[in-house]
Formats: structure tokens, C-alpha cells, sequence
């Protein structure tokens, strides 16, 4: 038994390093000119559609870049079995097995260098054109994925084939360029995700349900953005300006905290389940095409709540329900859809919370960019264990139990 797992976790580790060569090769291609010269062939071929502008520079762009890149895996694949020799690892001839791998890619990419008839077909399959079947993998790199490469941003995605090389530098989700939309905006963390993102590059738009417009500090200077004013219950008036969102951030949200009237029951499912709801299904509608399936994302931040006590019954049972909402309708989202699961800190709506609202937001910022689907910020060891249970649990019991819906 001891045996198999030696020789599965080696056989494993040396195909992750040769991986780690690719992507680690690949990042380089862009940040060191001598590599983008002959990595840019590999750009300059596929229009937004991934199909080849011509099948000359296609089969070019293997010589220039994808050939180069597999004998620099092939080079560096050795390293694993020189340190097993080296320190008498057991079995540590298996590591090879990564240098077998290897040299496939390597024969792969001199075929379709050479224009071998069905090759690309075969083995460039994040290169194929045609309709988004699935969002982007978190990861196994998929079509969709990759695509963000080429046409969203080339300084990020750099990822072949696991996405651990993106998820460690950071380039797992580029937010350069993103048009992003935050609800709650005049609130504590609503203004601090604005600013972060900002920070970020991205083009950030103010949804708030009160009428001041919204200003925040770039570069020292108290600069005004762009606010739109919104209500509960008339979502369906932001439709027009969501077709002009990437991200849209649903942020708003009530404590009621002791209460439990009729009243305070009907604002908080409202407030923080409802119109989040609504507002995340109108936001679906815009998902049309396939630049849209790649880039688009909601999310929602629903609260550690959703399994720990927040000593507020109310809020509790309305944040569990909009959690257990996305949790059902992720399973068929046309886009990416992220909870945050955030702890308590300090904001008009709890003004105890020991985290600071800032920090909070540059988490959530460093997570997304690491593209974590749950998104989990807090100070409560409890959580990290009892939300990613819960959530599969409650995601497999939504999965057997309920239906997708043919339109
Ligand atoms: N603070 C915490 O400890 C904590 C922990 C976990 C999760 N959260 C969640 O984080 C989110 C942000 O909260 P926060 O702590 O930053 O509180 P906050 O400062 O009170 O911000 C909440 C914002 O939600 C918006 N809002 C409130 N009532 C609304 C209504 N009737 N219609 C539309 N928008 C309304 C308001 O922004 P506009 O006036 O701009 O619309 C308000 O400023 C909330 O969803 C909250 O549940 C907070």
C-alpha cells in the first residue's frame, strides 16, 4: 500500500513540476521580451472567435513557441529523477513519467508545426472554436478559460493546463478593464471594495439606494464616481445599465437585529434575500455570448451567517436563505457566481466587528484574483470547516433532488 502511494505521488509530483515549468514559461513569455517576440506568434494567430487568422502562421506558432516551451519542460523534466539519484529517493525512476509526458506535448507540437492532418483537433483543445459549453474551470483549464487569455487580458490566465500557477501569482481573474458594479456602495465595505477595486484597475459604478453621489479617495484627491440610484423591489430598472457590467457585486444588506415583528420579517428576506435574488437573475439575462460567459461574474456576499450564529435570528434566516439560493442556482449559472463569507467587522451595520472593512475588502480582492469561488474572510477557525461542508453537502443535495429547467 506504502508502495503505491510512493510511486503514485511521485508519478503526480513530476507531471505538476512540468507543469509548473509550462506556466512558469509562459508567464515569462510576457513579462521578457526576447520570449514575446516568438511567443506573440501564438497571440497573432487566433481572432476572438479561436479560429486561425491563416494556417501558416498557425503552424508557425508551434515552431516559435509551442516547441521551444515543450524542450524547456523536457530539459527541466530531469530535474525530479537528477534529485532522486542524487538522494536515493525510493522508486525515483518513476519521476521520468514526467518526462514521458513531456515529450508527447513535445511530438504534438512538432505535428502540428509540420500541418499533420487532425492533429490540432486532437491536442489543441483549448484552442478550438465554437460555442461555450462551461463557465471557466477553477481547475483544469478549459476553453473558456483560456479565452481569457487571448482576448481578456494577456498579463493573466497564464495557466495551461492546472491553474495552481495562476491561483499562486494572482492572474487566476484579471479585473484590469472590468466595468464593476457594487449595491450597498454608500456602505462601509461597499466603499471599500470600491476603492480597492479602483485600485485594481478596474471601472468601478456606485449602486446605492440613497441620492448623494458617491466619491472616494484616488491618489489623495476626493474624486466623484459614477453613482446610480437604485431601490429595493425595482431592480428590473438597473436591466439596461447591467448589460454593461462584467462584475456585478450584490453588497447591500440590514441587521434587524433583535427584532422579529411581521415588519422587521418582510425587510429582512427583502433586503438581504429577495432583491439579491432578482438582481442576480436579471444580471443572468445579460449573459448572451461567449465573451459573456467568459468574463461575466456575480458576486454575493451573504455572511458567515449562513452557518455560524450572528446572535440576530432575522439576519441569520435571511442570509442562510439567499446562501441557499445561490448554492441551487450556481448549479445551472450562465456565468461565475462567488459567495463571500465574511466574519464581523466594523461597519454602520455592526459596529462591534473586529475586522476592519478595508482589510476585509483587500482579502476579497486577493481571493477572487486566486479565483476561490467561496470567498472566506474571517476570524472564525469554525467557518474554514463547517462552510465548504455545508456547501457541498447542501450543493449534492440540490443536485439529486431538483431538476434543470429546458428554458
Ligand atoms: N459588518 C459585518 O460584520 C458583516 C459580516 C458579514 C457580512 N456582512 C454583509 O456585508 C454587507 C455590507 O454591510 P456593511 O457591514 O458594510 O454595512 P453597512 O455599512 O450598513 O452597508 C450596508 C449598505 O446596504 C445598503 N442598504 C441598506 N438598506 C438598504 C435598502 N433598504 N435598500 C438598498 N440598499 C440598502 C446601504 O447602501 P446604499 O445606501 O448605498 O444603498 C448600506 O449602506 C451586507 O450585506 C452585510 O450583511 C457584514
Amino acid at each position: 500500500m506504502l508502495t503505491i502511494a510512493i510511486i503514485s505521488g511521485l508519478i503526480l509530483a513530476s507531471i505538476l513540476w512540468v507543469e509548473i515549468i509550462r506556466d512558469s514559461y509562459h508567464a515569462l513569455s510576457h513579462h521578457w521580451t526576447p520570449l514575446y517576440r516568438l511567443h506573440v506568434w501564438h497571440h497573432k494567430v487566433f481572432r476572438p472567435d479561436l479560429t486561425a487568422a491563416s494556417e501558416e502562421i498557425y503552424r508557425q506558432a508551434h515552431w516559435y513557441n509551442d516547441v521551444p516551451e515543450a524542450l524547456v519542460m523536457l530539459l527541466l523534466s530531469f530535474v525530479p529523477l537528477w534529485l532522486g539519484y542524487v538522494f536515493n529517493w525510493p522508486f525515483f525512476w518513476v519521476t521520468g513519467v514526467g518526462s514521458l509526458y513531456t515529450a508527447f506535448f513535445l511530438v504534438c507540437a512538432v505535428f502540428r508545426g509540420l500541418g499533420v492532418a487532425g492533429i490540432d483537433e486532437l491536442t489543441d483543445i483549448t484552442h478550438r472554436p465554437g460555442q461555450f459549453e462551461s463557465l471557466p474551470a477553477e481547475w483544469f483549464i478549459n476553453r473558456t478559460y483560456h479565452w481569457r487569455h487571448h482576448f481578456d487580458d494577456q498579463k493573466a490566465y497564464y495557466s495551461g493546463t492546472f491553474a495552481l500557477v495562476d491561483k499562486i501569482l494572482g492572474t487566476a481573474l484579471s479585473l484590469k478593464g472590468k466595468t464593476i458594479a457594487i449595491t450597498g456602495a454608500s456602505g462601509t465595505l461597499g466603499l471599500a471594495l470600491l476603492t480597492h477595486l479602483d485600485r485594481s484597475g478596474a471601472k468601478v459604478i456606485a449602486l446605492s439606494s440613497k441620492n448623494e453621489p458617491i466619491t472616494l479617495d484616488i491618489n489623495g484627491q476626493q474624486q466623484t464616481i459614477k453613482t446610480i440610484t437604485w431601490q429595493v423591489g425595482q431592480e428590473s430598472e438597473l436591466s439596461q445599465l447591467l448589460e454593461t457590467v462584467d462584475i456585478l457585486i450584490i453588497n447591500h444588506g440590514i441587521n434587524v437585529h433583535g427584532a422579529r415583528t411581521p415588519e422587521a420579517i418582510l425587510q429582512s428576506y427583502e433586503i438581504n434575500a429577495f432583491s439579491c435574488w432578482r438582481l442576480m437573475e436579471l444580471f443572468f439575462t445579460t449573459v448572451r455570448t461567449n465573451k459573456d460567459i467568459a468574463c461575466k461574474e456575480v458576486w454575493v456576499n451573504t455572511s458567515e451567517a449562513e452557518v455560524n450564529p450572528a446572535l440576530s435570528p432575522l439576519y441569520e434566516l435571511s442570509k442562510r436563505t439567499i446562501g441557499d439560493l445561490i448554492t441551487l442556482r450556481r448549479l445551472d449559472a450562465p456565468c461565475v457566481v462567488r459567495k463571500l463569507i465574511l466574519g464581523p467587522f466594523k461597519s454602520n451595520l455592526n459596529p462591534i466587528g473586529v475586522m476592519s472593512a478595508d482589510w476585509v475588502a483587500q482579502q476579497i480582492i486577493k481571493q477572487a484574483k486566486a479565483d476561490f469561488r467561496n470567498i472566506i474572510v474571517t476570524i472564525n477557525p469554525i467557518t474554514f470547516i463547517a462552510f465548504p461542508i455545508k456547501e457541498f453537502l447542501t450543493s449534492w443535495y440540490f443536485k439529486l433532488f431538483s431538476k434543470k429547467s429546458n428554458h
